[in-house]
C-alpha cells in the first residue's frame, strides 16, 4: 500500500509528541508536516519541543522544520493536538481549506454534525459526515476523539448497555501528562491530590459519554439516556487516568455476565484488523489490587482499557475500577485509530 502523508497540528505538545512516537513505525501513515504556534514556527522540531517521551525522537522528525498552523502546505490528512484556546478557529480553517482534521481538542466534539468517535463503540457515527458536508460547506471534514477520561469511561460502559444502563457515578484520578507540558507545577501536585481540573472536565464527562453511547437515528445521534455524575482529581501519576465507577442497571445481571461482556467486547477495528487496534480492547484483571497505572497502563501498546475490582455497590448496583493511557488511548492513539477506520471506510 502507498504511504499516506500526514501532518500534525500542535506537534510540539504532549499529544503532538505521542503522535510522532506512534507514527514513527506506522504501516500506512508518514509524518511529512509539523505545525505549531508562532513561537515554534521556523525552528527545527528538536529545538521547538521539550521531548518528554521515553521513545527516541526519530531523526527525520527532529530535523524537520516546524510550520505555522495555517492551511496551505500541509497534506490532506492532519491530526490535531492543538491547545483548545486556538483549536476551534485553526481546525475550522483547515477543514474549510479541504483538510481532513482528526482532532483531540474539545471544540467541535459536541457539534451535532461532528462524529465523536471510539471506533470499537460507535464506528457508525461516521455517518454524521454526510450532514457535516451539507451543513458546513467545508471542502474538508472534522472528526474528533473524546476527552481522555471519557474514552476509558465510555469503553467500560459500552458493553453494559445490553443490561439497561441507567445511571453512573465516576470519581477520577488523572495523570499529570493530561495537563500537557509543563502542565501542573510540581510544587502543587507532588505528594498531593488536587480536586479540580479546569476546562470543564466534569461537564465533558457528563455530556460526551451520552453522545458516544448514543445511537444513529435518521442521520443524527440520539444520546444515550444514562445519567452521569463526575468528580475529577489530579494525582501525581505520569500516565494513566483511573476511574472509580458505580453503575445502576435495569436488569439483574450477575457479575460473571458483566465480566464476560467486558472480556468479549470487540468492534470494527478488531473486525478490520486495524494496525492500532488491540486484539482485546477491554481486559478484566482478577487480582484484587488491579488495575494500577504503574503496571497496566501500557497494555496493548497503551490502547487496552483495563478493569478490575467488580463488586456490589450498596448505593447503585455495581462498582469497579477502570484505567486507560490518557495520551495514547485517550488522545493520539485514539485519533490514529479513527483515521485508520476512516481509511478503511473510504473517507480519507
Ligand atoms: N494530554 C492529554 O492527555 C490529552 C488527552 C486528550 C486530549 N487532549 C487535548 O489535546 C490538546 C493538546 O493537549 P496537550 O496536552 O498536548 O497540550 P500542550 O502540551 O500544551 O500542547 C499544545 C500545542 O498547541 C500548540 N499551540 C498553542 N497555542 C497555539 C497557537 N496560538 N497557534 C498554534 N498552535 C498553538 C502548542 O505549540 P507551541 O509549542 O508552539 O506553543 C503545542 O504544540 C488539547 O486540546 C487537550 O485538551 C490532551
Amino acid at each position: 500500500m502507498a504511504e499516506i502523508e500526514v501532518g500534525i497540528l500542535g506537534a510540539t505538545g504532549m499529544v503532538g509528541q505521542q503522535f510522532i512516537a506512534l507514527l514513527a513505525s506506522h504501516p500506512w501513515f508518514k509524518v511529512t508536516w509539523l505545525g505549531a504556534s508562532e513561537r515554534s514556527a521556523g525552528k527545527a522540531y528538536r529545538d521547538a519541543t521539550a521531548w518528554r517521551l521515553p521513545a527516541m525522537l526519530p531523526d527525520d522528525v527532529a530535523r524537520r522544520g516546524v510550520d505555522a498552523a495555517t492551511p496551505g502546505r500541509a497534506p490532506k490528512l492532519v491530526f490535531s493536538g492543538l491547545d483548545s484556546s486556538v483549536a476551534g478557529e485553526i481546525e475550522g480553517a483547515f477543514a474549510q481549506a479541504g483538510h481532513i482534521v482528526v482532532s483531540n481538542s474539545r471544540n467541535y466534539r459536541m457539534e451535532a454534525d461532528v462524529p465523536l468517535l471510539i471506533p470499537e463503540v460507535n464506528a457508525d457515527h461516521l455517518e454524521l459526515l454526510k450532514a457535516q458536508a451539507t451543513c458546513r460547506g467545508w471542502k474538508g471534514r472534522i472528526v474528533t476523539n473524546p476527552n481522555c477520561v471519557v474514552v476509558v469511561y465510555a469503553m467500560a460502559l459500552a458493553p453494559l448497555r445490553q443490561f439497561g444502563l441507567k445511571s453512573s457515578i465516576i470519581t477520577t484520578l488523572q495523570a499529570i501528562s493530561g495537563a500537557g507540558y509543563p502542565g501542573v507545577a510540581s510544587w502543587d501536585v507532588l505528594a498531593n491530590v488536587i480536586p479540580f481540573i479546569g476546562g470543564g472536565e466534569e461537564e465533558k464527562i457528563e455530556t460526551e459519554t451520552n453522545k458516544i453511547l448514543g445511537t444513529m437515528r435518521s442521520g443524527a445521534v440520539a444520546s444515550h439516556p444514562v445519567t452521569v455524575s463526575a468528580a475529577v482529581t489530579r494525582v501525581p501519576v505520569h500516565d494513566g487516568h483511573t476511574g472509580s465507577i458505580s453503575v445502576s442497571l435495569e436488569q439483574n445481571a450477575d457479575a460473571e455476565a458483566i465480566v464476560g461482556a467486558w472480556n468479549s467486547f470487540r468492534g470494527r477495528p478488531q473486525e478490520l484488523g486495524l494496525p492500532s487496534a488491540p486484539k482485546q480492547p477491554i481486559v478484566y484483571l482478577t487480582e484484587p489490587n488491579r488495575p494500577q497505572p504503574a503496571l497496566d497502563v501500557n497494555r496493548g501498546g497503551g490502547m487496552t482499557v483495563t478493569i478490575g475490582r467488580l463488586r456490589a455497590c450498596p448505593v447503585l448496583d455495581y462498582k469497579f475500577v477502570a484505567l486507560g493511557h490518557n495520551t495514547i488511548r485517550g488522545a493520539a492513539g485514539a485519533a490514529i485509530l479513527n483515521a485508520e477506520l476512516m481509511h478503511c471506510e473510504g473517507l480519507l
